[in-house]
Parts: C-alpha cells; structure tokens; sequence
C-alpha cells in the first residue's frame, strides 16, 4: 500500500497585532488573567479585505514553493474552515482559482478546530488508493469575524491564520502511519455558532443578540478536551506500536496551554517535545495545527526523520490524532 506524505508545507498568518494588552483596553480583563488562564499574549487580525481563502492561498503558496511544483499540477485542494469566504460556492473554489489549480477537483471540509486532521485523513485516503498524486491540505481561519467582542470568556481565545501541506505519494515506508479520528454530537452545544444558518436564519435579532459569533461552555469543553486527547493519542500510538518516548514532536492544536500541559502530564510526555505558539497566536482553530508545524520545520525544529504525533479538538465535538514518520 502506498503510503501519503507530508512533500512541504506553507503558512500565514496577518500583520496586525492584538495584545492582551489592546484588550485591556476594550474589554474589563488584564493581560496577567488571560496569560495565566490560557497561555496567550497576543494574536493576528486579519485585515478589513482579507478573507479566509487570501489566507489560504499565501499559505498554499508557500507550500508549492517549497514543494517545488506548480499549481497547475495539484489534484485536489481540500480547506478546512469555520469561516468560508460564503456559504457556497466552497472556499477551496476561491483558493483554485486564486492559485491558476486549473487541474485539481476543491472542496472545504467542517470539524472546527479539529478540521485540519480530518482533511488530512481524506487527502491520505487519496494518496493511498492511488487516486491522486498531489494534495493540498489546508487549515484556514478567521475566526475575528466570528468572535463576539464584548464576550471576555470568548474573544480572548482567537486569532486569525493559514497552515498548507502538500501530500504526495512515499517511496518508502515513511508517511502517515495513520490517522484516528472521532466525534460526539451530542455535545455540538458546547462550542457552536448559532444563528446565521438554517437553524436560526439571519435576522435583527441574530445580529443584534451575536447569535452568529462563537457560544463556548469553557469549563466543560476544558475537562472533556483532555480526556479525549490523551486516549486518542493513546490509541494513535498503540496503532503504530509506539511510546510516547518514541515521539520526537508533538504538534497539538492551540486551544490552551493548561490543556497542552495536563495532556504531556497524562502521557508522561516532555512539554518541551512540544511545538507551541498559542501566546503568539491564540486558537486559529483548523489553521493550528498546519501553522505550529510549518513554522517548527522552517525554524529547524522539526527535520525528516523525526516521528510526529499531531493531535487536535474541537467543536462538534470532534478530535482526533495522526501519528507521522516525517
Ligand atoms: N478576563 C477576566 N476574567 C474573566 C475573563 C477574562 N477574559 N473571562 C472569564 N473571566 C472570569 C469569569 O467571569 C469567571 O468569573 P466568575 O467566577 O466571577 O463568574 C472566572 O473568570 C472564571 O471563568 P471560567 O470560564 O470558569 O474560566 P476558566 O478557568 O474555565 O477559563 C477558558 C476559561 C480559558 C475559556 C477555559 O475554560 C478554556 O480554555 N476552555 C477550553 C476551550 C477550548 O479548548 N476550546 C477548543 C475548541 S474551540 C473550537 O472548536 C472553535
């Protein structure tokens, strides 16, 4: 069987700056609360005209480059997102045509912070049937545009960011060993988006009560986060006849710090395997995990060779987990 790897990867994330501190100004918190409770400093805002499929297409960009191959020969573009350009058509449309992939077929994939693996599941099926030869997997997010800003228990958390691999088929036995995904409808209300979809239509009272920005019960989306990571990463390991000791780098998305370290305590894994840059960015949600990665690869954290254990979760709920000879 031949197995998917991860050829090269790209990421973005926007120029402007939010601190805890510029929010100290808006809304009543204090950089020592946020910091404390979350592990974040500051995150990116996108621009007034940037939209989710601009930050998609410089992270996919990137991504080309470093692959060295031209948009022209991609197969498939899937993005991952909360926050489309619009409802339809998809935002991987918008990437296609933003990027001349004249060749490949698009479509955006829903498991909010989870997404980024679940597209990186459906782009490995590809490769491994022998279907296609390059995919694209993107992570892209603007979750401002879904923050509600006088809510201080939410609008502190998010930020805005893009995260691209290119999958392209092994010719050895390194690749995605495998990936475990996982979800639980009937806690969908513990982070969701209310209003502005079906359910409840766009109306007055929809923009007037931020029915279309981000509901979160923290506390209890916190203690099932946990729980779930550590026995999807349990299980991910165990698939592939691993230790946590034999994990050079564990690339979790960004939701918490508190989460990240009573998940490493749980695996009795070293925190400093793992690749964090929630203070600079908060949670970019689906864009997370691909960003934490290209920026450790860039930086020179993260060589070829390495064993990598991705882990993610989110809305739905969902989360899941890859382990990945790079
Ligand atoms: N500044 C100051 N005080 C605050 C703030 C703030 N920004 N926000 C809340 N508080 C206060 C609350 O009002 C509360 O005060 P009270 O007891 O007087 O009412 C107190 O701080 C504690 O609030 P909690 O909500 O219980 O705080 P908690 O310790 O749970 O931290 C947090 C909140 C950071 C949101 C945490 O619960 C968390 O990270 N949860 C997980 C979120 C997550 O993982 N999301 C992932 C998925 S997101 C997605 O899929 C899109």
């Amino acid at each position: 069987m031949i197995k998917a790897r991860i050829a090269a990867s790209g990421s973005y994330v926007p120029e402007t700056v939010l601190t805890n501190h510029d929010l100290e100004k808006k809304i009543d918190t204090s950089d020592e609360w946020i910091l404390g409770r979350t592990g974040i400093r500051e995150r990116r805002i996108a621009s007034k005209d940037e939209s989710t499929s601009d930050l998609a297409v410089k992270a996919a960009r990137r991504a080309l480059e470093a692959g060295g191959i031209s948009a022209e020969t991609l197969d498939l573009i899937i993005v991952a997102t909360s926050m489309p350009d619009m409802f339809f058509p998809s935002t991987a449309c918008i990437v296609q045509d933003k990027l001349g992939a004249t060749g490949a077929a698009a479509f955006d994939l829903s498991a909010a912070c989870s997404g980024f693996l679940y597209a990186l599941s459906v782009g490995e099926q590809y490769i491994r049937s022998g279907t296609y030869q390059n995919v694209l997997v993107i992570g892209a997010e603007v979750m401002s545009r879904l923050t509600n800003w006088d809510d201080r228990r939410t609008c502190i958390l998010f930020g805005d960011g893009a995260g691209a691999v290119l999958l392209s088929p092994s010719k050895s036995d390194r690749g995605i060993a495998s990936v475990h995904l996982h979800s639980d409808g009937s806690l969908w209300d513990l982070i969701c988006v209310p209003g502005g979809g079906s359910a409840i239509p766009p109306s007055e009272k929809v923009l007037l009560e931020q029915l279309n920005t981000i509901r979160m019960k923290g506390n209890e989306t916190f203690k099932v986060a946990v729980r779930n990571l550590e026995e999807v990463a349990l299980q991910a390991l165990s698939a592939d006849n691993l230790s946590a000791s034999d994990i050079d780098w564990l690339i979790p998305h960004q939701a918490n710090i508190r989460i990240l370290k009573a998940v490493a305590n749980r695996l009795k894994f070293p925190q400093e395997k793992m690749i964090i840059n929630l203070d600079k960015y908060g949670n970019t949600s689906a864009a997370s995990v691909p960003l934490a990665f290209d920026e450790a690869v860039r930086d020179g954290r993260i060589n070829e060779g390495d064993t990598l254990l991705f882990l993610a979760f989110g809305g739905g709920l969902t989360w899941g987990a890859s382990v990945v000879h790079y």
